[in-house]
């Protein structure tokens, strides 16, 4: 893993993430803490609803023909990404698979983001650029694609679509965990519903996901 030096802090806002996700998440959060049985993962991933930094907060895309990051309809196994990961530091990974290229950033205040590095244009390998602006920016040097470092949008170039986003969370020892992924433009609610599905039926629930209810209590009944 390389880490690169990043700028100075910064003055710009962290992005609004889904407000109904975050509601359920914080509501999920505290569940979750009072529950004795819940497991390592399922904690890593309520907490990545949380913050828009996590990722809230996938990988390649080229005009669909390409393996695209997020198309999984279950949640990928939680992938330790750094020790540590200090503001103004990235890091390159593979998440959900080895041949899924990321990467993640903190940003200057402290958020933590994650996202595909390979370009939704043509599939090149973005890289992290700390020296453009505030919060630096994501670079796809083919087509001179940019995305926002915050967000994934595209702000100029080629690019169709915004980077797949990748959440992360950060566990008391500062290590930093990828957790699960987003398609392009998809909320962290939405990515976090479609993966939990019938999988996790009570999780769903919690986070108020459209269908949950019932398929928890069919689950309840056939146990
Ligand atoms: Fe990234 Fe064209 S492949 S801008």
């Amino acid at each position: 893993m390389s880490l690169t030096e990043q700028p100075p802090p910064s003055s710009t806002p962290g992005p609004d993430p889904d407000s109904d996700g975050d509601a359920a998440a914080a509501q999920l959060r505290d569940r979750i803490s009072a529950d004795s049985l819940t497991t390592r993962r399922d904690y890593l991933r309520i907490v990545a609803t949380v913050s828009g930094g996590l990722a809230i907060g996938g990988v390649g895309v080229a005009a669909g023909i390409l393996h695209r990051h997020g198309d999984s309809e279950t949640l990928p196994e939680a992938k330790k990404v750094t020790d540590e990961l200090a503001p103004g530091q990235s890091v390159a990974f593979r998440f959900p698979g080895e041949e899924d290229r990321a990467v993640a950033v903190r940003l200057a205040d402290g958020s933590l983001v994650g996202y595909s590095a390979v370009c939704t244009h043509l599939a090149c390998a973005v890289l992290w650029r700390e020296d453009r602006g505030a919060d630096g920016e994501l670079y796809c040097p083919c087509h001179e694609g940019v995305f926002d470092a915050r967000t994934g949008e595209v702000t100029a170039g080629p690019p169709p679509r915004p980077l797949p986003r990748i959440f992360l969370t950060e566990q008391a020892d500062g290590s930093v965990w990828a957790i699960a992924t987003a398609r392009s433009g998809e909320t962290a609610k939405d990515a976090l519903c479609r993966q939990f599905g019938d999988n996790r039926p009570e999780m769903a629930q919690q986070l108020n996901c459209p269908g949950a209810a019932r398929a928890a209590t069919t689950e309840r009944r056939s146990t």
